[in-house]
């Protein structure tokens, strides 16, 4: 299969520290999917640590595309320890482009990446790639167990089974500002990416992360979005 995993920023990041233990436990699952046979791009996020550097820059009065930016670089400095993790068949660099990325998914090697262009989440840059590489399906790891109707914190929120591209718009739009840092879970861009490409999307509670492998395995896990 051609799969393409996000990996919540959130997830990798315990506070200010980074989570060795869960990126190994990352890697460990990469390494068997590729050794299973899939073809694989990675996608991961920003996380706390580039919520802070957003916010600091925000209190500087830094426009929010410029705020995105490192929120992109972030992204792309997780990335690069996800590398190091899987160390082999992975790609030693973190693409910048659309255009590097299935490049270099064309060589069969495993690809990670980190964000692309202001606007939008890394979600969106997976959503981009799975389109890209027609991908069989995309895996959101998130700090979560799904979707909810409405932030989960909040009472009487339930858990969703599935969900639909028009009810995931307006539960996010609902729950999330677009701006630097906020565009949680599936952003506009992303949630337009997997209807037009009718992407089979799981969204999963990734601090377990043999939670992929069951969402790959097609078992019950998470949220399924319907296209
Ligand atoms: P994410 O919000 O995607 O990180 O990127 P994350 O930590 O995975 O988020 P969770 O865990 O799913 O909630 C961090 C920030 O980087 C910028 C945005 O500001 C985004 O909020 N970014 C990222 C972009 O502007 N463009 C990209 O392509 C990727």
């Amino acid at each position: 299969m051609k799969i393409v995993i996000k990996i919540g920023g959130s997830l990798i990041q315990l506070g200010e520290e980074i989570d060795l233990e869960l990126i190994s436990k990352y890697a460990e699952v990469i390494r068997r999917l590729k050794r299973e046979g899939h073809k694989l791009v990675i996608v991961v996020g920003g996380g706390v640590i580039a919520r802070k550097y957003i916010e600091t820059m925000r209190k500087l009065k830094a426009p929010e595309s410029v705020c995105d930016l490192l929120g992109i670089k972030i992204a792309r400095l997780n990335a690069y320890i996800l590398i190091s993790a899987i160390r082999n068949d992975v790609y030693p660099k973190v693409p910048e482009t659309l255009e590097e990325a299935i490049s270099v998914f064309s060589m069969g090697k495993i690809v990670v990446m980190g964000g692309l262009q202001p606007g939008q989440s890394t979600n969106a840059v997976a959503a981009l790639l799975a389109e890209s590489i027609r991908a069989d399906i995309l895996v959101n790891a998130t700090t979560v167990d799904g979707v909810y109707t409405a932030p989960p914190e909040t009472p009487g929120a339930k858990k969703l089974d599935q969900v639909t591209t028009d009810q995931l718009m307006e539960i996010m739009q609902s729950s999330t500002e677009f701006k630097a840092g906020e565009y949680r879970l599936f952003d506009p861009l992303a949630i337009l990416i997997v209807r037009r490409a009718r992407l089979p999307v799981k969204i999963i509670d990734g601090r377990d992360p043999q939670n992929i492998l069951k969402a790959i395995r097609g078992e019950k896990v998470g949220t399924t979005v319907i296209p």
